[in-house]
């Protein structure tokens, strides 16, 4: 059970290697990504007029700096909180016009590069690839997360499968680890993906956590017992996973998918805009060059033609659908393409306030909850949505930690506060379901 158990501990030597000779392809460098974020800067600012919005959002286009929050420049308005990361050379014309126009702004990170490299604790690097040891408190590249599964497959074959689903736009295994008590029996069933947005992180070192702690504590906890007992959970770790090893090895800061576009040289299509449910509307772009763009059609990426042919055929016995995101610290819930409420409100509502106060209960830590469409914004396509209107009657979407302080860059040191807290908000779900609420 070493593969579950508690890292070794962090006091061996301290290595003064650059981490980047594991991460990257480019060596010969200190500094990961090649040094591409030096002099970049994440600021904050909130339009209070029209002419406000209508200012910054002329400055955006020209300059084509990367909106960290909200996802998409279409949703900046009046009193939007809105995240920017602005390049090293767009720098000063984007914070001299913004002075000129008396937008205020505050610098949320001063030097991205510094805070790409404190993303990592340095001292864990000798454990991040080791097998024998695995330490759940570090982010893990691609390779490690597929190595982890197999071995999880290979030694925990009662409560364990790992099989594949199909293959991603560039051709990598799209895995699904189900988790639970074998039996022939008739079983309900939880899916849970993270990672459809390759920059958020903290997705999937959550569905790790989640499945380490759920092994963990089986023969312990009567509750996760029940839990696997009753359920199978589809766990997908990665679902993004070309934008994630992209991310990890290109661009720390890339959301979409990898695909190719006939026309256009921008790459990749988002994979919460891409599906069947009133496709390409509000919230969504039809540019090939946006972060929120909807792709050529629905289901054009291979990712999500996958997991939605897979929740097709097993939509019976699915009965949860849980997506995780971040940041935001917000639970949602449908609809998100629409202001309407769910024809089952009362029993996904009752769900979710409980989740979000047992999450509370851990750390403090505040969620917001409540329908997409009102708590974040309107978007159309994306999976949650999908998942609810193909008869899945509890479809959530998590934005986990935190709430801009470090935004997609959220510290190791942080992953265990949050996946504990967020593990009991899951737990908290999935235990209403076992209940009786349709
Ligand atoms: C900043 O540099 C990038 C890459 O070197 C370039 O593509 C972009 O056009 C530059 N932007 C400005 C405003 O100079
Ligand atoms: C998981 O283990 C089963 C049983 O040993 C095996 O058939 C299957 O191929 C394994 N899955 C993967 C992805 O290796
Ligand atoms: C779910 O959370 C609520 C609110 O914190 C708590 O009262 C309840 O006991 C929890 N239920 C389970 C089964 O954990
Ligand atoms: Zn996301």
């Amino acid at each position: 059970m070493k593969f579950l158990g508690k890292p070794r501990s962090h006091t061996a030597a301290f290595l003064p290697l650059c981490w980047l000779l594991l991460k990257t392809l480019q060596s010969g460098h200190c500094h990961p990504y090649g040094n591409r974020y030096a002099g970049d800067k994440v600021i904050r600012l909130t339009p209070r007029t029209e002419e406000e919005v209508f200012a910054f959002k002329n400055i955006y286009r020209r300059l084509q700096v990367d909106l960290w929050q909200p996802s998409s420049i279409s949703y900046v308005s009046e009193g939007t909180v809105t995240d920017v990361h602005i390049p090293q050379n767009a720098s000063r014309t984007l914070l001299t016009f913004l002075q000129g126009a008396r937008i205020q702004y505050t610098v949320l990170i001063e030097d991205l590069q510094k805070a790409v490299e404190n993303e990592n604790n340095l001292q864990t690097q000798r454990n991040r690839r080791s097998l024998s040891e695995y330490n759940y408190e570090v982010y893990h590249s691609l390779e490690d997360i597929q190595s982890w599964m197999y071995h999880l497959n290979q030694t925990q074959p009662s409560l364990v499968q790992v099989f594949s689903i199909g293959r991603s736009y560039e051709g990598r295994p799209l895995f699904i680890l189900q988790l639970g008590r074998k039996s022939r029996a008739y079983k309900k069933a939880v899916w849970i993906d993270c990672g459809i947005h390759a920059r958020e992180w903290i997705g999937p070192a959550f569905c790790q956590w989640f499945a380490r702690e759920a092994l963990l504590t089986y023969k312990t906890d009567p509750a996760m017992r029940k839990m696997l007992n009753h359920l199978y959970f589809y766990i997908m770790p990665v679902f993004n996973v070309d934008g994630y090893h992209f991310s990890w090895t290109h661009d720390r800061f890339w959301r979409k998918t990898r695909s190719r576009n006939s026309r256009f040289h921008c790459r990749g299509v988002d994979a919460n805009r891409n599906w069947k449910v009133k496709w390409c509307d509000e919230g969504a772009s039809a540019h090939p060059c946006d972060d929120t763009y909807c792709g050529p059609f629905p289901e054009s990426e291979p990712e999500v033609k996958a997991v939605a042919d897979f929740l097709r055929q097993h939509r019976k016995h699915v009965r949860a659908y849980l997506s995780f995101h971040a940041y935001a610290q917000m639970l949602l819930y449908p609809y998100s393409y629409k202001h309407a409420t769910i024809p089952n409100f009362g029993c996904v509502e009752i769900a979710a306030h409980k989740a979000v106060k047992a999450l509370r209960s851990a750390h403090g830590i505040r969620y917001r909850h409540g329908p997409a469409s009102q708590t974040l914004y309107i978007s159309s396509g994306n999976s949650m949505d999908w998942a609810y209107k193909n008869g899945i009657p509890y479809a959530f979407a998590f934005e986990l930690r935190d709430t801009g302080q470090f935004g997609f860059l959220l510290p190791e040191m942080l992953i265990k506060p949050t996946c504990t807290e967020t593990m009991l908000a899951v737990k908290n779900i999935t235990l209403h379901l076992l209940k009786k609420c349709p």
